[in-house]
């Protein structure tokens, strides 16, 4: 089954039993400042899992593209990826426990409408219960009815509740996990199963919110007006699985790229070509700023120059994204190639982080990294004191000068930050005229050729 497949039976799937399709958010969150990236398929539904009325209706199913950052030094090994689509089904204040069990269950095992999985590799997590809420016996006996009893386990918070945040929509959730093993493990007493889940041998796929309650400040302050399911499978691993391949690289999602080095270059520019389509552009801030860690990075690791990279992975997504990073990958790394033997030599020569970052546009991280590979250590928190009072100086700045109404300096910043560069590209381009003694007429590039 190709995961052009799977992402339409279970869009299918729901559609059949009452849900809208709904097509994937940006990656950019519209109502939300609190994060960069949409992480999770709930995201872009918060203001409706709270209780506003969704055009659409009460039962939906989407594919939502996701970026999780948090992870990024952990790409490379077999699970760790920075781009990830998730498949889900949402209940507003709609179906609950009984029919979400249900159809997980139903999707996951059967022939004609779903994946066609092996019911004995199934087991399944449900919440142990605590002084927020109490243990879900319900959803227990509910998968009671589709697994052995023996396959069904408690476990604490740190398992099985889901927030995306200290804020908002949240509940006790069912995971779903399968066993990939050649040899079946079979039953599993209750310490078994946590060390199988510990040690990787078997995997989560699906995980299924029960929200009916809402947190603020961390706490849970009371229950929703509604209930509502939040379910979320990840595409890659849930291929991964239906397709028998050890590791996501080894889906037709990636192409089975099988060193560190390789799978971060994957990761890095696939998760890049999306940023770029949804339209983030590389910068020193913010989203901008994970952009163009992301293409430096992958362009460290990368012998040649990435467009090749680019045209592997918008094949892999046509037909089913419209992919389009308009050269401007290409832009950043030849920006990069050039500071970056300058970089380097100033490294050796024991330049200071901060320095490498604001004068080469190196980050930090990439310093951490080369550093590393040379035996020395970084003072990380002299840099974030070193970057924070930079900061703390240009918003200063940016804010006395405009009072008037301006809500996000951090945008102002960037077009400072931009026309900054403007202004001393420009410079740098004027005295080469001069210095060479020609005229600005018949420079393509130059921006002053109109002098
Ligand atoms: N929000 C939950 C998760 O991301 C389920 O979609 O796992």
């Amino acid at each position: 089954m190709t995961s052009n497949e799977i992402r339409k039976k279970f869009l299918k799937f729901f559609e059949n039993r009452g849900h809208k399709i709904i097509p994937s958010a940006s990656l950019i969150p519209e109502n939300d400042p609190s994060v960069l990236f949409n992480t999770a398929g709930m995201q872009p539904l918060v203001p409706y899992l709270l209780g506003q009325k969704h055009p659409m209706g009460t039962r939906l199913v989407d594919v939502q593209k996701c970026v999780r950052t948090g992870d990024i030094d952990e790409v490379g090994d077999n699970r760790h990826l920075t781009f990830f689509e998730m498949l889900g089904n949402w209940s507003l204040g709609d179906y609950f426990k009984p029919d979400a069990i249900k159809w997980s269950f139903e999707f996951l095992t059967s022939k004609e409408e779903g994946l066609d999985l092996d019911i004995n590799r199934i087991y399944v997590t449900v919440f142990e219960g605590d002084d927020n809420a109490p243990r879900d016996n319900e959803a227990a006996d509910i998968w009671g009815k589709y697994v052995s009893k023996n396959r069904i386990y408690f476990l604490p918070a740190k398992n099985n509740w889901w927030s995306a945040g200290d804020n908002g929509p949240c509940g006790p959730d069912t995971e779903i996990f399968y066993d990939t093993n050649e040899v079946p493990l079979g039953d599993m007493t209750h310490d078994e199963f946590v060390k199988a889940d510990d040690e990787g041998r078997v995997i989560e796929i699906w995980n299924n919110v029960f929200m009916e309650y809402e947190k603020a400040l961390g706490k849970v302050v009371g229950k929703l007006a509604k209930h509502n399911v939040d379910t979320g499978m990840g595409l890659e691993r849930i291929v991964m699985v239906k397709q028998g391949v050890k590791t996501v690289f080894g889906t037709d999602l990636f192409g089975g790229e099988q060193t560190r080095e390789e799978r971060i270059i994957i990761d890095h520019v696939k998760a890049s070509l999306f940023m770029i389509s949804d339209g983030v552009i590389p910068g020193n801030t913010g989203r901008g700023y994970v952009l163009r860690r992301l293409i430096r990075r992958a362009s460290r690791f990368s012998s040649e120059p990435l467009s090749k990279m680019i045209e592997k992975i918008k094949k892999i997504y046509e037909g089913v994204y419209n992919l389009d990073d308009n050269g401007i990958i290409k832009e950043e790394e030849e920006k990069f190639r050039l500071t970056l033997e300058q970089g380097l030599k100033a490294f050796e020569k024991g330049i200071n982080p901060f320095d490498l970052f604001q004068s080469y546009g190196f980050p930090i991280e990439l310093t951490i990294e080369l550093a590393k590979e040379k035996g020395i250590k970084i003072d990380r928190e002299d840099f974030d004191k070193k970057l924070k009072e930079h900061q703390d100086l240009s918003r200063t700045s940016s804010a006395g000068m405009f009072k008037g109404g301006l809500a996000g300096t951090g945008e102002m910043e960037t077009k400072y930050h931009t026309t900054t560069h403007m202004l001393l590209a420009a410079l740098r381009q004027i005295l080469d005229r001069i210095t060479k003694r020609r005229s600005f007429k018949n420079c393509k590039k130059c921006i002053f050729r109109f002098i």
